[in-house]
């Protein structure tokens, strides 16, 4: 049984990974710890409480987190999730119970001072919180086991900024204090949930035949769904944090990785928030201009088996 902290500012792709985790038998979701990203924390703190409620299995504690990302302005993503971050539907299932007290920074630190070095952190939002544990607790954040991010990616047309992904261009600081920290993580970038990810028309349709969790999360993802069929004449969405949540799962279905050592550019005037991936080259480039080698860090994971993927998330949301 694999334990995990989810750290999440649940937006609509969001919804879809928790709800999987929760359904998923060989994890157990040991808390829920929510950030501000797609959308502000208060709001993804109440979309992260009505998830569970359509997994409809067990409820985990949710704990409140950071506000804000370290240093730079907070931006959020509502131009593809919603003014709620749940598509803006406002008809769903209202949570049966309020977060936490604690500050999410707080009880993940407890929680894990307290777990015997064996509980995971899968991290689907900027990394505000997990940066917070690592300047507050080192020591005690050096117990995390492994880190799996949703995160980074080779230049694209993100619609935020050209070169970088959403979740390390909200906090690049934050970002770059988890990937330099120690901890070693697996990213799954924006590219591995492209392609044969996608689900298209027909896919939406089978998740609308399959049960009131399928109908929540195509519902939920009903602005990302809407802007392409304005702007592709046919609906269609990518769930990067699902994508994501498969190396801790179903590692079978990773197509392409490669070792890293991974860091986030912070000074780039076009280029801040950009992941580097310095690979582990063994050309005598790197002696001919004494480049000091760094040892990978990361896992990172760039594509994904898309039937497999679907296949997988079809089975889970039908169990019940
Ligand atoms: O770039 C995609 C990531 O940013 C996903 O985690 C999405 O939910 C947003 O947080
Ligand atoms: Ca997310």
């Amino acid at each position: 049984m694999k334990k995990i902290i989810i750290d999440t500012d649940t937006g609509s792709d969001d919804a879809v990974a928790l709800l999987m985790a929760l359904r998923e038998p060989s994890v157990q979701v040991v808390a829920f710890t929510t950030v501000s990203g797609n959308i502000e924390v208060n709001q993804a703190t109440y979309n992260c409480l009505q998830t569970i409620e359509y997994a409809d299995t067990y409820r985990p504690p949710v704990y409140k987190g950071a506000s804000h990302p370290l240093y730079c302005a907070y931006e959020n993503a509502d131009q593809v999730h919603g003014k709620d971050g749940m598509g803006d539907v406002g008809t769903f299932k209202k949570p049966t119970r309020e977060a936490e007290p604690e500050f999410a920074v707080d009880a993940m630190l407890r929680l894990l001072r307290e777990g015997d070095g064996d509980i995971e952190i899968f991290a689907i939002g900027p990394l505000t919180n997990l940066a917070m544990a690592i300047l507050q607790e080192p020591e005690t954040m050096k117990k995390v086991p492994h880190i799996t991010i949703m995160g980074g990616g080779l230049p694209y047309n993100n619609p935020h900024t050209v070169w970088a992904e959403f979740n390390v261009m909200c906090d690049p600081e934050a970002a770059d204090i988890v990937c330099g920290f120690g901890v070693p993580f697996t990213m799954v970038t924006l590219e591995a949930c492209w392609g044969d990810m996608r689900f298209d028309e027909a896919d939406i349709k089978r998740f609308r035949e399959l049960n009131e969790a399928g109908r929540f999360c195509v519902d939920c993802n009903c602005t990302a769904i809407d802007l392409a069929r304005r702007v592709h004449g046919e609906g269609s969405f990518d769930l990067p944090d699902p994508a994501a949540f498969i190396p801790l799962v179903r590692p079978d279905l990773i197509r392409t990785s490669f070792e890293s050592y991974t860091r986030v550019d912070l000074k780039g005037e076009h280029t801040r928030g950009a992941t580097i991936f310095e690979t582990p080259d063994p050309s005598f480039m790197k002696e001919a201009f004494g480049q000091k080698h760094h040892e990978p860090n990361s896992l990172i994971v760039t594509e994904l088996d898309g039937p497999g993927f679907k296949q997988y998330l079809w089975e889970l949301l039908d169990r019940r």
